[in-house]
């Protein structure tokens, strides 16, 4: 198969077929866009299956204690959850309405960790009832509501405190979580986070299991991730004069993934290398009798490879001398990333795969904004309606965040494997954008 220049952000099993289009877990595209439609996103199910692999063999085999929970705001639906399940994952939740679908997918309740700055009591009440199996709490209030629901309930609660170490972890300010200023999380520096130990371990509703952090999204560092553990551990120490133990630490998730043909992300083994090794040290230096489970969280790194986003190609304007704007039929609706955080992301021809670049174009959406723009200067063959377009490493965050502004319809989903695509969420339509109005 030939290889092109943007391979490294395509998912594992890209190929090029003897038409010169890009083939996707066995499927040529073309195909998939006559059949479902554009835009639509395809997600290959062996790039899926391989990073659940490689996150629990990488940081199983180092740190054999370790529990891997898929972040499902990166993007899940019923048969997500199910395939995440089949690969021994468990589910990291930001809200009632993702544990609703990873339960209804078959993740079983005690593999769920319930995050969030602003749970909601009814939320609570119904997770707590359901059997899950930590709640990451983030803030007095929340403690205070877990204490009526836990009595409500007749259940004692597993929790995980959320605690904000101060670390700053170079990247985009949205995404960014660890430092003093953030909304999330109990600060150390502050004494806020030993405040909340005391009050958990007073409250007889919660059992305080662990200690979580999360510095961070989109990290190319290791060292972020060690400079937390080695103050959240350190934190851990100081409060066993208050009688705590830990039986959990979680660093969270936010390992980076490749959206250029520039981009050169660590590997998960290097981040289970580098994340491992400083928990078993400051363990070992803070003289803590056995060592935590380790709880880590991605989302980005498992679904985001596996993702790629097919658009038809429409209208085109050519502004002489100044650019052209090449169009397709979507855009910020359901890719919102290049608009709120400056985004960068490759895109091929998929129909032209062994064409040379011929112009320079920038692909804009179908919205009705001027910074609908999905992709800023970039070399195409050249393009003619109807052309497919594919903006690959679009798995996370996209979907999970698409919106129906201008009353688009959300995009159907596939999976791909083996030459055979399989409907894991179908196309909206009209009536479904009109489904909870009520006249
Ligand atoms: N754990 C917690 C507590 C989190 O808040 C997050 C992400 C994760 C795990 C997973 O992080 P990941 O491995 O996916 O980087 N919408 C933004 C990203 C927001 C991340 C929010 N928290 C984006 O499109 O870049």
């Amino acid at each position: 198969m030939n290889d092109f220049p943007t391979r490294n952000v395509f998912p594992h099993t890209a190929a090029i077929n003897a038409q010169g289009r890009l083939v996707l877990g066995g499927c040529d595209v073309m195909d998939l866009a006559q059949e479902y439609g554009t835009p639509l996103y395809v997600y290959d199910e062996e790039t899926l299956r391989r990073v659940c692999r490689q996150y629990r063999e990488e940081f199983g085999s180092r740190y054999a204690d370790t529990r891997v929970i898929y972040a499902a705001k990166a993007f899940i639906n019923v048969a997500l959850a199910g395939l995440l399940r089949e690969e021994g994952l468990g589910l990291d939740v930001a809200s009632g309405g993702e544990l609703a679908v990873g339960l209804a997918g078959g993740m079983p309740a005690a593999e769920v960790y319930f995050h969030g700055n602003n749970k909601g009591g009814d939320e609570l009440a119904e997770a707590v009832r359901g059997g899950i199996g930590r709640i990451v709490v983030d803030n007095l209030h929340e403690l205070d509501l877990l204490e009526e629901v836990t009595q409500e309930v007749g259940r004692v609660q597993d929790i995980l405190l959320r605690v904000s170490p101060g670390v700053d972890p170079h990247t985009h300010a949205y995404i960014s979580t660890g430092a003093l200023d953030s909304k999330f999380g109990f600060p150390i520096e502050t004494g806020q986070a030993e405040e909340a130990v005391r009050q958990a371990l007073a409250s007889k509703g919660v059992r305080l299991v662990g200690l979580h952090c999360h510095i961070g999204s989109q990290l190319f560092e290791t060292e972020p991730y060690v400079e937390a553990v080695r103050i959240v551990l350190g934190f851990a120490a100081r409060m066993r004069e208050e009688g705590f133990q830990l039986l959990e630490f979680s660093p969270g998730g936010g390992f980076a993934i490749a959206y250029t043909r520039d981009d050169e992300p660590p590997s998960v083994a290097t981040f289970a290398e580098a994340i491992s090794s400083a928990v078993k040290r400051e363990c070992e230096a803070q003289g803590f009798d056995s060592q935590p489970t380790l709880v880590i969280e991605p989302g980005r790194s498992i679904v985001g490879p596996a993702g790629v986003a097919l658009y038809t190609v429409g209208s085109r304007k050519a502004i002489p001398g100044v650019r052209s704007y090449v169009s397709v039929d979507g855009g910020m609706g359901d890719n919102i990333r290049p608009a709120l955080y400056q985004a960068q992301y490759e895109a091929v021809v998929a129909n032209r795969m062994e064409q040379e670049p011929a112009e320079r174009v920038t692909i804009a959406g179908r919205f009705c904004e001027s910074g609908d723009i999905l992709v800023r200067d970039v070399d195409l063959p050249a393009t003619e309606p109807g052309d497919i377009i594919a903006i690959p490493a679009s798995g996370a965050y996209c979907p999970a965040m698409a919106s129906n502004y201008n009353m688009a319809p959300r995009p159907a989903i596939v999976l791909v494997r083996d030459g055979a695509a399989r409907l894991i969420r179908r196309r909206e339509t009209y009536q479904d954008l009109m489904a909870a109005d009520v006249v």
